[in-house]
């Protein structure tokens, strides 16, 4: 198949473009900088120039795909309404190039603060109240009804691996700033996480084999103790570990604090029966032990994905 992926140049997006062509499937993937355009075409990808806020260049990407991988995303916490408003064109856009052809659309999502108290599982249908995002996947999802091969992937809240610069890279950021690691409350708030290339294997197994308005979860690790996280990091960078009262969180934390406080396990059981999918790599906890979050400079606590 002839793929178009979006967010190409992304930390899921370029573990899925090797996954992708290995598997013998053809690339296009948008890149919006000179510098995202030289990494899509280093990965092995076709380049195709464009931005989520330039419906034509997505037209043109998806014009002549087989299906399209869809993972680019504005991160920018202050800007949240116009990010899920392109997101919603984006998807409109894609259905309308992939319609009638049951060709694949997978649309990136999350899992975080879903189901509090209980792990959320691929049949739960968040409200969409929520988060807007939330209303994209489902109307990715309505896409069913109009010839695409729809689907929903959600990610863990982290996605972890060597040269992350999500969540728990911020939080390792955060804590080299305030000189201690901490963890709200208890620290008994749970965190799913996958390592980065299950994740991007899972996608392949999507774009081939899933069934029209379908949704899967991203998931290797049920729910991570958020105390388990900060303890880790807390040895990777010598400094001691402590709990944060919850309304100090917004204080410590900064914007990171309304997710890091948050219970969100989450299983996938039912993404691994169905398609097969067994994660293989490097648990969270072992990942942050191998040192990979601390050889590293940090990029700093202001910006990360969901
Ligand atoms: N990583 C996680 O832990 C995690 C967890 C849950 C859900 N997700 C979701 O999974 C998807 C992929 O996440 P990720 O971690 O790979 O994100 P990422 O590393 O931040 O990559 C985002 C991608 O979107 C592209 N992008 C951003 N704004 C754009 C714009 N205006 N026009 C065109 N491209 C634009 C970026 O291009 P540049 O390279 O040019 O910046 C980059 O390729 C996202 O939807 C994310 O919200 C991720």
């Amino acid at each position: 198949m002839r793929i178009f992926v979006t967010g190409a140049s992304g930390w899921i997006g370029s573990a899925v473009i090797p996954e992708l062509l290995d598997a013998g499937h053809q690339v296009l993937g948008l890149a919006r900088s000179d510098t995202s355009a030289a990494a899509v075409a280093a990965l092995g990808a076709e380049v195709h120039r464009g931005g989520l806020d330039d419906l034509d260049s997505l037209r043109s990407g998806a014009a002549g795909a087989d299906g399209i991988v869809h993972l680019g995303y504005h991160h920018d916490f202050s800007q949240m309404e116009l990010a899920a408003q392109w997101d919603r064109q984006a998807i409109e856009v894609f259905g309308n190039a992939l319609q009638g052809s049951g060709g694949p659309l997978v649309v990136a999502s999350g899992v975080a603060g879903m189901t509090p108290g209980r792990p959320a599982t691929e049949q739960d249908r968040p409200d969409p109240d929520q988060h807007p995002r939330i209303a994209n996947a489902n109307a990715a999802l309505e896409l069913a009804d109009r010839g695409v091969r729809s689907a929903v992937v959600r990610f863990a809240p982290t996605v972890h691996g060597p040269g992350d610069h999500g969540f728990v890279a911020v939080l390792v950021a955060i804590a080299r700033e305030r000189g201690v690691s901490g963890y709200i409350g208890d620290g008994s708030g749970r965190w799913p996480a996958v390592h980065r290339l299950d994740a991007a294997n899972l996608v392949r197994r999507i774009v081939v084999d899933a069934p029209a308005g379908s949704v899967w979860h991203a998931i290797a690790e049920e729910g991570v103790p958020t105390r388990e996280i900060a303890e880790a990091i807390g040895r990777g960078l010598d400094l001691p570990t402590a709990s944060v009262p919850a309304d100090q969180a917004a204080e410590h934390f900064g914007w990171l604090g309304q997710f890091f406080g948050m219970d969100s396990p989450a299983t996938s059981e039912f993404t691994r029966r169905t398609l097969g999918w067994q994660p293989t790599h490097p648990a969270l906890i072992d990942d942050l032990n191998s040192g990979a979050y601390f050889d590293v400079p940090s990029h700093g606590a202001e910006s990360a994905t969901g």
